[in-house]
């Protein structure tokens, strides 16, 4: 055998051998590579006489077309392999049932006042907002509770340090009632809004949570009545607790900026937990206060109460969560517990709308 041979024999052996491409690689630079074995002995071409080179030059090209076309018959067997040991691995199962990506859940709060809003929209009421650092003059003064008014202290109220731009002294907002006056002051009648949103009072066991949420209605215009506001309530009370018939009761109560003022019972049945019409209700739950906004609140926001008057009401969203969705314990909705947000959460993806269906 001559040299040539016995290279021959031992390339194509390792080539056989190589079981990873590197492995092969390797191999293709020992040999073909720039100071590879066969290239060596091409480079010897060169100096050989004539008859020398026809006799070595055959061979060692025939060599060289030998180890090539056994490097890239075993270069196809390797990749052939790595395709199928990646398909293999990379297996999909069409028929696993689809992991659902983590979706977060709208609070039953949040998703009380969307359905608020929805049914206040489907009124022709817009959502009007106010600052929750409020000052005293928007809390209290414009809304006919003057300095000293035992209301200030009844609302045991959150002072914040200093005053401000005007000398007026900082609170947190104690219901939703300063939005009225905001909008009043920003805007001409006719108005028709809502003014969802947090409020806070120094307050705090079982049944009150220092910072909670309310919900305030107010409608301004030439000729509006208590009946209106009657009506207004009662279509609000159905919708939202998606109930053909309801009966309410309206108590004579008092609040500094109504007059008259009520507050309003939702008579409710035992037997099916919700508010019920008048032959089926056998209980009155309290649910808001309302009244006509008192000529002082009208004129305090520099409208003329000979001209303008209308009503407003003011209530209680986490009340209203609760009674709507069968929550018992108020503090629940503060704690943060996922469990029960889980358990008691809404979808994101399930708006409440009028034609969908308001509830979950
Ligand atoms: N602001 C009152 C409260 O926090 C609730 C309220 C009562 C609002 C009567 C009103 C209303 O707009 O007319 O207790």
């Amino acid at each position: 055998m001559t040299d040539t041979d016995s290279l021959q024999s031992d390339l194509l052996a390792r080539i056989a051998a190589a079981d990873t491409p590197e492995a092969l690689e390797a191999v293709r630079v020992a040999a073909l590579g720039k100071a590879g074995a066969v290239t060596a002995l091409l480079k010897t071409l060169g100096g050989l006489s004539p008859e020398e080179r026809s006799v070595s030059g055959p061979r060692f090209n025939g060599l060289r077309e030998a180890v090539s076309a056994a490097l890239a018959a075993r270069k196809a067997v390797l990749d052939a392999a790595a395709l199928d040991a990646k398909l293999a691995a990379e297996r999909q199962d069409m028929t696993l049932p689809v992991t659902p990506a983590p979706v977060g859940s709208i609070h039953p709060i949040s998703q009380v006042m969307d359905e608020l809003a929805e049914i206040f929209a489907d009124l022709g009421f817009a959502v009007a907002t106010g600052p929750e650092i409020e000052d005293d003059w928007h809390n209290f003064t414009a809304l006919n509770i003057p300095e000293h008014h035992p209301a200030r202290a009844m609302h045991d109220t959150f002072y914040v340090d200093g005053l401000d731009t005007e000398g007026r002294r900082r609170v947190l907002r104690t219901h939703t009632s300063p939005v009225q006056i905001r909008t009043m002051m920003a805007q001409q009648p006719p108005i028709r809004i809502i003014a969802p949103g947090r409020v806070y009072r120094s307050d705090s066991d079982a049944t009150h949570t220092p910072m909670f949420h309310q919900i305030e209605g107010l409608v301004i215009d030439r000729t509006t009545t208590m009946a209106q506001l009657r009506w207004t309530l009662e279509t609000f009370i159905k919708a939202f607790f998606e109930v053909d018939d309801v009966v309410l009761r309206f108590r004579p109560s008092y609040f500094p900026f109504t007059e008259p003022s009520v507050e309003v019972d939702v008579g409710y049945s035992s037997k099916t937990g919700r508010p019920a019409a008048p032959g089926e209700a056998d209980k009155w739950l309290e649910v808001l206060g309302a009244g006509m906004v008192h000529p002082r609140v009208i004129a305090a926001c520099g409208l003329d109460p000979q001209q303008w008057q209308g009503f407003a009401f003011g209530t209680g969203v986490d009340r209203l969560a609760m009674l709507k969705y069968g929550l018992t314990d108020l503090r629940a909705f503060f704690d943060g517990d996922l469990r029960w947000l889980k358990h008691h959460g809404f979808s994101a993806f399930d708006m409440p709308t009028i034609s969908g269906g308001i509830g979950a």
